[in-house]
């Protein structure tokens, strides 16, 4: 008879490589016919299960590292998370180590790597927004690419190789076609998504030069909270994304949401993206921890598929909230591609993931989040 733990793990690898069936005795699976494929999923997933046990984690006060430390404390994995706080939350790690410390300080990360014994690094510590990267392209290049490089280079010296990275739909640019998928040529349109692709670069060098397995995630939007978790982005700090910009025009913390361009070639004028929830982004890193016993630098895009304009985003959210949401539509933001939208077929093919969440669960569980704090509190 197989135990559930085992349908489980069958269920998944038939979803990712169909094919094979299930004899059922008496209304219960008793018996797997696999066919090989399916099979080496199995096998690798339980392989890489039993090596990777304790993960540095970088960046993960942050937004998408904090949910996706839970996940992972969640599944028993001991972590320890690195992070500057320059724009994240101690509290947002609860009761997990943290290390307090800046990834441009090859000592600081000598130390630890030797402290601690780990068996794969996360890293999400990163500068996020296009519009600063095209002002100020140095500090993308120092903070995105060097201090990166700091910490691969200090990775290699203690014998850790197996990475996640937190890479960007950005870095395609303005795609020929959408929905996108991994093999579509790369030009990014502002300095972040050169920094983001530049580090994929690398990592694909070093996978060849030194056997460093490297998984790169491809966001495209994040979204969303955890609030039961008291986990989602910095409450206190100014937005830059769209969606908690809009609820803080609910919340009348600003006076409107700025609409920037409706002139672009989609059909109602503003920009289209693929948003994705927060929970399905912090899942795929850990389906990602199964694909690190394979050799090389693979990349994965992650999002939904479904692309929403700016102005179907405000419109939901004035559903949700059920408040007027003054706004204004202004001029085109610099560096910003008209439409993003994710094919993921192969992150669902390869890791058998799956988004469990939709545009509404993103949106509501944002207000769930922002509106703890209270109207007024910025
Ligand atoms: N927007 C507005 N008004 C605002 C804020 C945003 O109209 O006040 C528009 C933007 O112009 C854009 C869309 O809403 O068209 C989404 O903008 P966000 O700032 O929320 O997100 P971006 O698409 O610029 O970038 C985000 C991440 C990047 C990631 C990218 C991938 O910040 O890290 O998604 O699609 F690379």
């Amino acid at each position: 008879m197989l135990n559930s733990r085992t349908i489980s793990d069958l269920a998944q690898a038939f979803a990712a490589s169909p094919n094979g069936f299930l004899i059922v005795d008496q209304g219960q699976p008793s018996f797997a016919v696999l066919p090989y494929e399916t099979y080496k999923i199995l096998k690798k997933g339980k392989t890489a299960q039993k090596k990777i046990k304790k993960i540095l984690v970088t960046g993960g006060a942050g937004y998408i590292g904090s949910h996706t430390v839970k996940l992972l404390i969640d599944q028993d994995y001991e972590v320890v998370v690195f992070d500057n706080l320059s724009t994240s939350r101690r509290e947002a790690v609860g009761g997990v180590k943290l290390v307090v410390g800046d990834l441009s300080d090859r000592d600081v990360l000598d130390k630890l790597f030797q402290e601690e014994k780990f068996d794969a690094v996360m890293h999400f510590a990163a500068s996020i927004k296009v519009e600063e990267s095209v002002a100020n392209p140095g500090k993308y290049y120092r903070e995105n690419v060097v201090s990166g490089l700091n910490l691969l280079e200090s990775m290699m010296a203690h014998g850790v190789k197996s990475f996640v990275f937190s890479s960007s739909a950005a870095v395609y640019g303005e795609p020929e076609k959408n929905p996108i998928n991994e093999v579509a040529s790369c030009q990014p349109t502002n300095p972040y998504g050169e920094t983001k692709l530049c580090f994929e670069n690398i990592l694909k060098w070093y996978g060849k030069g030194y056997g460093l397995n490297s998984i790169s995630l491809r966001y495209f939007n994040a979204a969303g909270a955890m609030p039961d978790a008291e986990l989602g982005y910095g409450r206190s700090l100014e937005h830059t994304h769209l969606i908690p910009r809009v609820l803080d025009a609910a919340l009348g913390k600003t006076a409107e949401i700025e609409v920037f361009g409706n002139d672009y070639a989609t059909p109602d004028g503003t920009c289209i993206r693929d948003y994705i929830h927060v929970l399905d982004l912090a899942e795929a890193h850990l389906l990602a921890l199964k694909k690190l016993s394979e050799p090389g630098a693979h990349i994965y895009n992650v999002g939904t598929g479904r692309g929403s304009s700016v102005l179907e985003i405000i419109d939901q959210a004035m559903e949700i909230t059920g408040r007027m949401i003054p706004m204004k539509i202004s001029g085109r933001r610099a560096g910003d591609p008209a439409r993003l939208v994710a094919d993921s077929k192969k992150i669902q093919k390869e890791l058998g993931w799956q988004p469990a969440y939709d545009l509404q669960d993103m949106i509501e569980s944002s207000w769930e989040w922002q509106k703890l704090s209270g109207p007024g509190v910025v």
